[in-house]
């Protein structure tokens, strides 16, 4: 009932992991692969392995979490390992995420990719609040439009770009136009709601230590914004590019919202961070009941189908 296809694959589901939880290393990634989610998606990458910010830097809270982790990883060559590993013994495949700190490290760890044998689907983070003096690259079109021309100049693969909320309808416009320019396989809405601030009142403190207490708002906080920049760029974007939805996912319900307004596959971050892997089985299955409800047999039934109010 739940069956997905995306690219030229066929998943069980259309439910993953958001990069950054439970995704560091082998032991987190085998955990993922045995869940009941559909895929799942690699840490985001550097060239080099990172130690990121110092701690405390994620906090849960009641509607959600603050971050600021700056993209502590095991290096591209680790991950890299484990993918080539892994597509030996699975014949799904799996999304493999890179963020570099500058174009060019994005540029040389893509081409590492393409020269490599792996043959899942890669995953460009061009949204990262957290890493201090480096703003988020897709707040700034032309820039991210350099890029893609430069990456779309040598890489062959799956490529999907993982993008910042935008609050405004012109912002979609504009990054509409530049994403449609390019093959892109597909676009993940969104990244953490970056720079906010989450305050304990006893204290007086902020709850996480980098740039003062300021970080990526993730959960039920950022469900609204995460929705609109799904249906943004549904509606905006060439039918070849397909969307991943991420953010405020808790339930089925939240699922079946964002694949209503066109999302593929969708990810699940806090609410992974706050249950674990156990998460994937019990939201398939409230998904399953409700779609089941609603007397829908499959995903493609409703996908993308959200109604406006009209007179
Ligand atoms: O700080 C971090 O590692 C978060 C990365 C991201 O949100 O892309």
């Amino acid at each position: 009932m739940l069956e997905t296809t995306f690219v030229d694959y066929t998943f069980n589901n259309p439910l993953m992991n958001a990069s950054g939880v439970h995704c560091m290393t082998q032991k987190e990634m085998d955990e993922l692969s045995e869940s009941a989610a559909g895929a799942f998606v690699t840490k985001s990458a550097t060239l080099q392995h990172r130690d990121g910010n110092p701690e405390p830097r994620y906090y849960d809270v009641p509607l959600g979490s603050i971050n600021s982790m700056g993209l502590p990883n095991l290096g591209l060559q680790y991950y890299l390992d484990y993918a080539l590993d892994r597509q030996n013994k699975f014949e799904t495949p799996m999304f493999f995420s890179v963020a570099g700190m500058s174009v060019d490290e994005n540029i040389e760890m893509l081409k590492v990719i393409q020269e490599s044998d792996y043959k899942g689907i890669t995953e460009l983070n061009l949204s990262c609040p957290n890493v201090p003096g480096k703003p988020q690259v897709a707040y700034d079109f032309p820039l991210t439009e350099e890029i893609l021309t430069k990456v779309f100049a040598f890489f062959t693969k799956p490529l999907g770009i993982k993008l910042p909320p935008y609050f405004d309808l012109a912002h979609f416009d504009e990054m509409a136009d530049v994403l449609n320019k390019f093959p892109l396989t597909y676009v993940n809405s969104v990244n953490s709601v970056g720079n906010g601030l989450y305050i304990d009142t006893e204290s007086e403190e902020v709850v996480i230590k980098p740039k003062d207490g300021f970080g990526g708002i993730g959960g039920e906080y950022i469900k609204p914004t995460a929705l609109a920049n799904v249906r943004a760029f549904y509606t905006r974007l060439n039918p070849s590019i397909k969307i991943i939805g991420t953010g405020g996912i808790r339930s089925g319900k939240d699922v079946f919202e964002h694949l209503l307004c066109g999302a593929t596959m969708v990810q699940i971050g806090t609410e992974l961070h706050k249950e674990g892997p156990a998460i994937f089985e019990r939201i398939s299955k409230e998904l399953e009941e409700l779609m089941t409800e609603k007397g829908y047999h499959s995903i493609d039934e409703f996908r993308g189908k959200l109604k406006s109010i009209v007179d």
